[in-house]
C-alpha cells in the first residue's frame, strides 16, 4: 500500500469512529447477508425477473447456448452468486434471493447431480463471510476441482456451465488484481479443467463491472452470458435465458477492451489528490472507435441472440426511419442504434450515439417500423466560451446494432452555426433581495392549499427556521423518518412541525429501497442500461415508488448517474454506462417510474463522483467540453426530461472546487441554463470550504450561495463534530450571508417539498 493509500485509509477509520461515538453510524453494510419478510408484489417480482434477463447481455456463442439437455454446473457462483454491489447503493433487506442454482433448478434444467450435491456441500462448509464496510470480498475462493468430478460429469454430458463471480462497491474499488479485475489460479485451474474435458462450454458472468475477459479466448470457451448482478430474481433471468424460455436482448453499455491498459483513464485513475481527465471528451467507445479499434476484445452496443435480425434505414430532415426485419427462427428483441460523425474541424469522436430504439418482441418473419428524432445536439459540440456549436461541414450517420458494424446511412452537409448559448463555468450569483415583509401568518399547509404563496410563507420564517431547513435532522436513521432511512429533511425541528412542515424521509436507492424492513432487490444499475429500454426501466422503479410509499419513503437517494469513466470504480454498477446519452434517457426513465408513483427522484452525484478512493479530497480534472459533452450531460437530459424534485452533489471536487460549493455548477448550469427548480442536497456530510464567487463566506454559508440548499444528514463535517448555527452570525455583514440567500434557499427547499408524499403524511402533523 502507497502512503497516500495508507494515509486515506486511516482518515476513513477516523472518520468512521467518529460517527460511530457520536451516534451517527454508518450503518450500510449491515443489511447485506439478511433476508426479510417476503414482501414484494408477484407483479414486481416478474418485472424484475424481465429486467434482469433484458439487461443480460450475450458476448459469445458457438452452438451452445441455449441447453436442452443435461449440463454440469461448475463455479461457486451457483450458490453464493452476486445479487447486487456493496454499500449505500446494494444495501438493502431482500424479501428473497433466488441464486442461479436454485433459478436452474426450478427452471427445470437436468443438471448433473454429483457436480451439485459437490457444490452445494463446499459453500455450506466454507460459508462467505461479506466482511465490513469497505472490506467486502470482491470474490469468493473456489472449490479445488478434482479430475475425478470432471470426468464423472463428462461421462453424463458433452456441456458444462461454469460461473464467475466479482463484486466490488462503495469505498471499495476494483483492483488490477487476480479475484477482482484478473481471475484467480483456482479459477483459471477450473476452466483449464472444464475446457479440456467438455467440448461445449458457457461462462456466465455474475459481476458488477467489466473485467478482463482475455480467458474468453485463452480457453476454449463456446459460449459467454453476460449476467451482471440481477437482483433478487437474478437465478430465475439466468434459467429463462441458459435454458432457452427467453432469448437475450441485452446490449453492451460499456466497451469491453482487449486489456485494462487500452482504456483512455487508465494512465490517470485512482491517484489520491487529482485525477487529470486528460482522455477529455475520448471516454470509453470514443476513443476506441476513432483510434484504437484494434484494442477492443467487444464494442459499445454490442449483444447477440438466439436469433437474427435485419435492419434497414433512411434519414431525412432530422428524422432516422429504420426497419427492423427479425431473420432468424426464435422470437426476440433488437435495439436499433444510431450513431453521427461531425466534421473534422469538430474534433469530435468517430462515433457517437445519438438516439436508439428497441423493438418490441418481433416473431420469426416479422417486421416493425419506427422513427428516431435526432435534436439539435446530435450535430453540435461544445465550444468553450461559446456554447453548443454546429461546425460547417459533412456530417454522416450510421445505423446498426452495435457501434462497430452500424452502416453508414446518409451524409449531408450543414452550415456553421451557434446552435445554444451556454452559462461560463464562473459565476457571480446576484444576490437575491430580502422578501417584503407579511402581516398575514400562514401555515405550510394554506401554500399546499393554494390558500396562501410560497413566497408568503417564506417571509414569514424567523431566521432561525430558516437556517434549520438548511440543514438535515443530524443523523442517519432519523426517529423523524421510517426506520433505517437515509437522513430526514424539512420539518426537523418543533417550530417547522408546528409551521406543517413535514420530515421528509431519504432512502438510498439505487438498487430497492434500504431501509429496516424489506424491499425489492433491483437489478443493478448497469445491467438496467444494458436493455436500453426506459419503458422498462420507468415500470421498474414506478414498482419501488409504490413500494416506498407502503413503506413511508419520500425520496429515493437514486438515480445514481456517474460516468464509467474507468472499468475500476467501485460503484460502476451503481452507474449505467461510459455514454451519456444512454445514462440519461435510463436516469429520466427511473425518475419518471418514480415520481410517477408519487415519490420524488433524487439523482446523484452532480458530478464527477467517478472514484471511490479518497472522494471526499479528490480533484476531478476536466476540460470545460468533456464537463458539457460527458459529465453533465446525462444530468442534464435527466432534469430536462423527468424534472426531477431533489439532487444531490458529489463528495469530490470539480477542477478544485468542492461540488457542493460550485456555484457555477448547480445555480448557473443546473438552475439558471438547465431550469432545475427543485432542491439540491449535499453527500452525507461535506467537506470545509469555499468557491471563488462567494465573498466571505464559508462552508455552510458558501454551500447556500451556490445553491445546494440542505446539508445532510446534518450534524457535521466529515470526520468533524460541528453543531448547527453558524448561517447567523454574520448574516447580512458586508461580503457575507444574507437573509434574502436564506429565503431563497428556504423557496427552493419548501417548493420541492411541497411535490413530496411527505405532505399530509402522519410525522408532519406532530
Ligand atoms: C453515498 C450516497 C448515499 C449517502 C447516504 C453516501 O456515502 O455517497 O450515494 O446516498 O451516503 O447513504
Amino acid at each position: 500500500m502507497g502512503w497516500a493509500k495508507f494515509q486515506q485509509r486511516c482518515k476513513n477509520f477516523a472518520a468512521k469512529l467518529y460517527f460511530s461515538i457520536s451516534g451517527s453510524a454508518l450503518k450500510q453494510g449491515e443489511n447485506l447477508s439478511s433476508d426479510g419478510e417476503n414482501n414484494t408484489s408477484p407483479a414486481m417480482s416478474e418485472t424484475l425477473r424481465r429486467a434482469a434477463r433484458e439487461g443480460a447481455v450475450l458476448l459469445k456463442n458457438r452452438n451452445t447456448l441455449p441447453i436442452s439437455g443435461k449440463f454440469a454446473l461448475f463455479g461457486r457462483g451457483q450458490t453464493d452468486t452476486f445479487y447486487t454491489g456493496y454499500g449505500s447503493g446494494g444495501d438493502v433487506i431482500k424479501p428473497y434471493r433466488v441464486s442461479i442454482l436454485q433459478g436452474l433448478e426450478r427452471g427445470g434444467a437436468a443438471l448433473v447431480e454429483p457436480v451439485k450435491e459437490a457444490y452445494l456441500k463446499f459453500s455450506e462448509q466454507h460459508p462467505v463471510s461479506h466482511g465490513c464496510w469497505g472490506n467486502w470480498p470482491r470474490y469468493f475462493p473456489e472449490m479445488p476441482l478434482s479430475s475425478e468430478l470432471v470426468e464423472a460429469a463428462r461421462a453424463e454430458t458433452e456441456t458444462a456451465v461454469v460461473v464467475l463471480g466479482r463484486a466490488a462497491g462503495e469505498d471499495r474499488e476494483n483492483e488490477l488484481k487476480a479475484g477482482s479485475f484478473y481471475l484467480t489460479e483456482e479459477e483459471k485451474a477450473m476452466l483449464a479443467r472444464v475446457t479440456a474435458a467438455f467440448p461445449r462450454v458457457a461462462v456466465v458472468l455474475n459481476i458488477g463491472s467489466v473485467i478482463d475477459l482475455s480467458f474468453l479466448e485463452e480457453y476454449n470457451i463456446s459460449a459467454a452470458l453476460l449476467l451482471w448482478q440481477g437482483g433478487m430474481e437474478a437465478g430465475n433471468a439466468c434459467a429463462d435465458l441458459l435454458l432457452g424460455k427467453a432469448n437475450p436482448c441485452g446490449k453492451l453499455a460499456d466497451t469491453v477492451a482487449r486489456a485494462y491498459s487500452a482504456y483512455p483513464s487508465s494512465q490517470n485513475f485512482g491517484n489520491a489528490a487529482y485525477n487529470d481527465y486528460a482522455e477529455d471528451i475520448f471516454v470509453g467507445y470514443r476513443h476506441f472507435e476513432t483510434r484504437a479499434k484494434g484494442d477492443v476484445r467487444f464494442p459499445f452496443g454490442f449483444g447477440l441472440s438466439y436469433t437474427t435480425f435485419a435492419i434497414s434505414a433512411n434519414y431525412g430532415n432530422g428524422v432516422v426511419k429504420f426497419c427492423v426485419k427479425n431473420t432468424g427462427e426464435r422470437a426476440g428483441r433488437e435495439v436499433v442504434q444510431v450513431y453521427a460523425e461531425k466534421p473534422a474541424a469538430a474534433h469530435a469522436p468517430a462515433r457517437e450515439l445519438v438516439g436508439f430504439f428497441k423493438t418490441k418482441e418481433l416473431a420469426p418473419a416479422e417486421e416493425e417500423q419506427g422513427e428516431i428524432v435526432l435534436d439539435d445536439r446530435a450535430f453540435s459540440v461544445y465550444a468553450e466560451g461559446c456554447g453548443f456549436v454546429q461546425f460547417g461541414g459533412t456530417y454522416r450517420l450510421y445505423v446498426g446494432a452495435d457501434v462497430r458494424s452500424a452502416e453508414e446511412i446518409a451524409s449531408f452537409e450543414l452550415q456553421e452555426r451557434i446552435a445554444e448559448h451556454a452559462s461560463p463555468l464562473s459565476y457571480a450569483v446576484k444576490i437575491p433581495p430580502e422578501l417584503a415583509k407579511t402581516a398575514k401568518h400562514c401555515a405550510f399547509s394554506d401554500v399546499a392549499a393554494g390558500k396562501a404563496t410560497l413566497t408568503e410563507f417564506v417571509a414569514s420564517l424567523s431566521d432561525r427556521e430558516l437556517e434549520a431547513l438548511a440543514y438535515g435532522a443530524m443523523k442517519m436513521d432519523s426517529p423523524l423518518g421510517a426506520s433505517g432511512n437515509a437522513g430526514v429533511m424539512g420539518g426537523t425541528t418543533a417550530e417547522l412541525r408546528a409551521r406543517g412542515v413535514p420530515p421528509v424521509t431519504m432512502t438510498d436507492g439505487p438498487s430497492g429501497i434500504r431501509l429496516k424492513t424489506s424491499s425489492s432487490l433491483l437489478p443493478i444499475a448497469t445491467l438496467l442500461a444494458c436493455t436500453f429500454d426506459p419503458a422498462l426501466v420507468e415500470e421498474v422503479y414506478r414498482g419501488v415508488g409504490e413500494e416506498m410509499r407502503a413503506r413511508g419513503s419520500h425520496v429515493l437517494l437514486a438515480p445514481a448517474m456517474n460516468m464509467h469513466r474507468d472499468p475500476l470504480c467501485g460503484r460502476n454498477f451503481e452507474y449505467y454506462s461510459e455514454d451519456p446519452l444512454l445514462s440519461g434517457k435510463i436516469a429520466a426513465a427511473a425518475v419518471r417510474g418514480l415520481q410517477n408513483a408519487g415519490v420524488s427522484a433524487c439523482p446523484k452525484h452532480f458530478a464527477c463522483n467517478n472514484q471511490e478512493f479518497n472522494r471526499s479530497h479528490n480533484d476531478s480534472r476536466v476540460s470545460e467540453r468533456a464537463l458539457r459533452e460527458i459529465y453533465l450531460r446525462g444530468f442534464e437530459i435527466c432534469v430536462k426530461e423527468a424534472r426531477p424534485h431533489f439532487l444531490m452533489t458529489s463528495y469530490n471536487k470539480i477542477n478544485g472546487v468542492y461540488a457542493h460549493y460550485n456555484a457555477a455548477l448547480v445555480n448557473g448550469i443546473l438552475r439558471g441554463e438547465w431550469g432545475f427548480e427543485g432542491c439540491v442536497i449535499t453527500d452525507w456530510w461535506m467537506q470545509k470550504g469555499s468557491c471563488p464567487e462567494a465573498g466571505k463566506r464559508k462552508n455552510n454559508a458558501a454551500r447556500v450561495y451556490a445553491g445546494v440548499n440542505v446539508l445532510m444528514p446534518g450534524g457535521g463535517y466529515l470526520g468533524k463534530k460541528y453543531q448547527h448555527g453558524g448561517l447567523l452570525k454574520k448574516l447580512n455583514k458586508k461580503g457575507h450571508l444574507t437573509r434574502g440567500e436564506l429565503q431563497k434557499n428556504a423557496c427552493e427547499i419548501l417548493g420541492a417539498i411541497l411535490k413530496t408524499a411527505a405532505m399530509g403524511s402522519e410525522k408532519s402533523e406532530k
